[in-house]
């Protein structure tokens, strides 16, 4: 069984590369921005609480992300092996993560893959990207476009701009990263099970190292 969580700035590439694990390994990616995207959309009391810190570039309250994903890993399709893409992202997250998957689930996380990639490139990259409005899946209009010009190649979908992907959002994100986020290189450092993949490469060969790491 494989449970993964994926480190790594806005815009790293993790959904990129969570998306294309998913299809290979047939497990199930839990991305924590877009459950929190999805409540946006549907206007619900989590989305309107959200919003206001997804569109400072804020980290929404450890409590409501925790409680979200100890739901969430309970679900029957987290059984075969979990990508957690964009969780935990604070100290206080990782510890309830490790309490709940000793307590709660009896699982132990199998790989730390942190997807390193500078700051000078994360701006090119997220005001370039478009997502699907339905399934999610991430493009870039210069680095990976679709096949047909706004329209998902995965289910048909018109691609779409994420609101936090304005420059003066993306530069506070970064800052709310390098604060609160970045430390949990050292937290899982020591695990055994921490690997550092360089995030500047080809879409392609990043995923290739990330396979031979999955598969050894
Ligand atoms: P979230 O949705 O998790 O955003 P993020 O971590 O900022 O990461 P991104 O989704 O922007 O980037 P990514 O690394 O997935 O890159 P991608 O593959 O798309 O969180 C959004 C917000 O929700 C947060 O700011 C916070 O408010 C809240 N939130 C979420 N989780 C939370 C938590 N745990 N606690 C508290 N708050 C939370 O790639 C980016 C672009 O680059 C794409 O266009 C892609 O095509 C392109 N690209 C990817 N790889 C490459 C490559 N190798 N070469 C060239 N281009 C590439």
């Amino acid at each position: 069984m494989i449970n993964i969580v994926f480190l790594g700035p806005p815009g790293a590439g993790k959904g990129t590369q969570s998306n294309k694990i998913e299809h290979e390994f047939n497990i199930v990616q839990i991305s924590t921005g877009d459950i929190l995207r999805n409540a946006v959309k549907t206007g619900s009391e989590l989305g309107k609480l959200a919003k206001k810190y997804m569109d400072e570039g804020k980290l929404v309250p450890d409590d409501v992300i925790i409680g979200i994903v100890k739901a969430r890993l309970q679900q029957d399709d987290c059984k075969n092996g979990f990508i957690l893409d964009g969780f935990p992202r604070t100290i206080a997250q990782a510890e309830a993560l490790d309490d709940m998957l000793k307590n709660d689930l009896n699982i132990e996380l199998t790989h730390i893959i942190a997807l390193e990639v500078p700051d000078e490139l994360i701006l090119e990259r997220l005001t370039g990207r478009r997502s699907c409005s339905k399934c999610g899946a991430a493009y870039h209009l210069k680095y990976n476009p679709p096949k047909v010009d706004n329209i998902c190649d995965i289910c048909g979908s018109n691609l779409v701009q994420r609101d936090d992907d304005k420059e003066e959002t993306i530069n506070k994100r970064l800052k709310v990263y390098h604060e609160q986020t970045e430390q949990l290189k050292t937290y899982y450092s020591n695990s055994g099970k921490y690997y550092e993949i360089d995030g500047t490469k080809h879409p392609d060969e990043v995923y290739e190292k990330i396979k031979s790491i999955l598969t050894k």
